[in-house]
């Protein structure tokens, strides 16, 4: 048994069973406070708050991260309160003193990988030198990609700033169905998914006189394309100038692929960080993550807080357990702000991790990844580290992709620790033992190139007329499997022919900023005419798994009124249910908050529509409605997901295709019903393999939708008696 058994945490919040029991439970275990001992004399200091005899968390103190600065005190807040200009900030950056040399390297060379520990200013400033220095004359553009949409707009929002102008003119961002810029804009900061985007109106980026491929450790698979494509353009357009920027790793890999491009390094400023791990495993690290917080806060010098989880949900049970404690625990402690931090967290949230935190109180701020490196909160002194993200993976052999919690890597936990070392001397509590640091996480992480599916960068590179993939110029290529099965599926999409070559079809499905399942989706709505309510189960889609709100007081009311959006057909026909009743209100917060949905993923899923709408007609697809008639929608929905189908046995679900163990998630409004051949939107490997949004279709469906795909044999139904012979009958039914 490995030593680290901890639970592998449900996605999403409102999960009913188990996990809810334990946050509940959490929750009121906080009943009294005792101040442990600090033990000054012994050569480990421990640091233990107890909260009731089982819940002390020990750390001992194993070893430092070397910084280059002498240790220092934390700053006190009065300090930290001292407004500087903008400008003397900027100037303070450890990139500053670098800016003429930085500059005449990047005149000198055509590409350049740049170096720098996270906060250095790589991505605030240089930009900004290129901009000052004239490298948007003629109304040229320069481009610094994220991975993370987050970075982008908060990034952005900052830059914007510094130049004192208004986001979206002179700097903006551009996301997914998000776009802040206008004609104006020469810094763009976007999503490498976005510029990858932009190969399909300007494969030459000829608008583009500098890109900047930032965050490049990260490794996301947009921008493993991007290197490959990149360096392509490169070659025919010798004034194009190519940023490669990267946190303190891989740099050596970035420059032999770009031909052995210099390597400019901006020397950090870093400051020691003491590193402790737990005694034991943890076998619950959300619980543990808030009373080791709690602990900090009242043992330790002033200074911030950053902690990491993996996801949305967990951020925002971690704070509510944190908020409620604080609330218990009243005056007897001093005031500790929790504020999260995550992908869709509204901006003007966002906003709030970096404003400077007030006298006498201290800040924790609950993180996704994106506080690894692409976005840095000054302040902080204690990091703590369960060490784990979520991570996506694939199998080839079954087609099938799954999210999970999964350890991070050495490398990552390594990130982390040093974000405590960036104004002073720090500390970095890992929930975790130094034996599983040593023989349990990986060294590095693995490029996500290698652990997904690549349907929808295979039909952008063809798109791109790039036909001979397996010759791509890739820094680290996909396993072969991979991009075959991506090949097979873009196929039985009708994407490609059996040359390999892109069909109109295809081509219309590129031209949808999302994956070729739900293009196909939308595509297929035409046919069935019923394009209005597809584009609102695709964009209910796009938000996903935030529709709900389950505040923990009012479980039982908000359980109910989600039940009332129950339609029979399943989970697609719910999110379309709750849209159009939302729309039938006009659009009204208060409806959402009496029916207990997000109001702010309700209005994103509107900005999705209304785009997806605007895209319609250079896909040919008329708007149109099934009048109620939800057959034609779920017809739509199979020919566009006819790839992940599943069919009850007798010893459960089992995928049609390749018979794996699959299981309905207890969310879904199909839990109790089980009916005999369902699709679903997507797997999300928890406990179990879990389907989540499900739909109930016939199987002669698939025949209609898929006949190259689906033989009538393998969709034979051993328990029932009858199965129609002819599929042309079904095929009539349709008109
Ligand atoms: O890219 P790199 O990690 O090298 O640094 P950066 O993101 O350019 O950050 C430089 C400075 O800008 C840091 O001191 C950040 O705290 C600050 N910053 C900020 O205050 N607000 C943001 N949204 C982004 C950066
Ligand atoms: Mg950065």
């Amino acid at each position: 048994q490995p030593a680290r058994a901890v639970d592998l945490v449900e996605e999403e919040s409102g999960a009913p069973g188990e996990e809810q029991r334990r946050w509940e439970e959490a929750r009121l275990g906080a009943a009294s406070l005792k101040f442990g001992a600090r033990d000054a004399a012994s050569q480990e200091p421990k640091y233990q708050l107890v909260l009731e005899e089982e819940e002390t968390i020990e750390f001992v103190r194993a070893t430092q991260l070397q910084g280059d600065e002498e240790p220092s005190a934390p700053p006190t807040s009065t300090q930290a309160q001292q407004k500087e200009s903008i400008q003397a900030v900027r100037r303070s950056l450890p990139v500053f003193p670098f800016r003429e040399e930085l500059l005449a390297a990047i005149a000198n060379h055509q590409v350049l990988i740049i170096e720098g520990e996270t906060g250095s200013g790589k991505t605030t400033q240089i930009p900004q030198y290129l901009f000052e220095e004239g490298y948007t004359k003629k109304g040229m553009k320069i481009a610094c990609t994220q991975p993370r949409r987050v970075a982008a707009m908060s990034v952005a929002a900052r830059v914007a700033r510094e130049m004192g102008v208004k986001l979206g003119n002179e700097v903006g961002y551009s996301i997914r169905f998000e776009d802040c810029t206008s004609e104006r804009t020469v810094l763009r900061y976007m999503t490498d998914g976005m510029l990858l985007r932009e190969f399909l109106s300007e494969p030459d980026l000829a608008s583009y006189s500098v890109v900047m491929v930032d965050e490049a450790h990260e490794r996301t698979l947009h921008t493993d394309i991007l290197f490959g494509l990149i360096k392509d353009v490169a070659r025919f357009r010798p004034e194009l100038k190519v940023l490669v920027a990267s946190a303190t790793l891989d740099t050596a890999r970035f420059s032999s692929f770009f031909d052995d491009a210099p390597v400019f390094r901006i020397p950090g400023r870093r400051f020691p960080v003491d590193i402790f791990y737990t005694k034991a495993p943890e076998a619950d690290y959300l619980e543990a993550c808030v009373v080791s917080v709690l602990q900090i806060h009242v043992t330790q010098p002033p200074g911030d807080i950053l902690v990491f989880l993996t996801g949305q949900e967990e951020i925002e049970a971690a704070c509510e357990m944190l908020q409620d404690r604080c609330r218990r625990l009243g005056s007897k402690i001093r005031e500790l702000l929790v504020l999260p931090i995550y992908a869709n967290l509204p901006s003007d949230m966002q906003a709030r991790i970096f404003q400077p935190t007030p006298p006498g109180a201290r800040k924790v701020v609950v993180a996704t990844n994106i506080a690894e490196t692409s976005l840095t909160i000054e302040g902080i002194i204690y990091v703590l580290d369960p060490g784990f993200c979520k991570q996506k993976s694939y199998n080839p052999r079954t087609g099938m992709e799954s999210l999970t919690v999964t350890p991070c890597s050495k490398a990552s936990a390594n990130q982390r620790a040093g974000r405590a070392g960036r104004v002073a001397a720090g500390k970095c509590f890992r929930l975790y033992t130094a034996w599983a640091y040593q023989h349990e996480l990986e060294e590095t992480t693995v490029p996500e190139i290698q652990r997904t599916s690549l349907g929808n960068v295979v039909l952008l590179l063809k798109s791109l007329g790039i036909h001979d993939l397996m010759h791509f110029d890739f820094l680290d290529a996909p396993p072969y499997e991979t991009l075959l099965l991506a090949l097979e599926q873009l196929y039985a999409l009708g994407a490609l022919n059996h040359l390999g070559e892109l069909t109109t079809s295809g081509r219309k499905m590129a031209e949808l900023p999302v994956d070729p399942m739900l293009s196909k989706m939308i595509l297929a709505s035409e046919k069935y005419s019923c394009s209005e309510e597809i584009l609102t189960v695709a964009a209910m889609l796009s938000v996903n798994n935030s529709i709900f709100y389950r505040p923990k007081d009012k479980v039982v009311h908000a359980d109910n009124a989600r039940v009332n959006f129950f339609l029979p057909g399943g989970d697609h026909l719910v999110l379309l249910n709750v849209y159009t009743q939302w729309a039938e209100s006009g659009y009204s917060s208060q409806w959402c908050y009496e029916n207990f949905v997000q109001f702010r993923s309700m209005r994103r899923a509107r900005d999705v529509r209304e785009q997806l709408e605007g895209l319609l007609e250079r896909v040919e697809v008329g708007l149109s409605s099934c009048q109620g008639d939800y057959i034609r929608v779920r017809k739509a929905i199979t020919a566009g997901y006819f790839y992940h189908t599943a069919r009850l046995t007798r010893s459960g679900y089992r995928t049609v295709k390749q018979q794996q163990t699959v299981f309905i998630h207890p969310n879904s409004s199909l839990f109790e019903q089980q009916p005999r051949w369902l699709l679903y939107h997507e797997l999300v490997l928890t406990t179990k393999e879990f389907m989540r949004q499900v739909l109930e279709i016939e199987s002669s469906w698939l025949l209609e939708v898929a006949p190259h795909y689906y033989k009538a044999k393998e969709l034979e139904d051993p328990h029932a008696k009858k199965m129609p012979k002819k599929i042309g009958k079904t095929r009539e039914e349709l008109g």
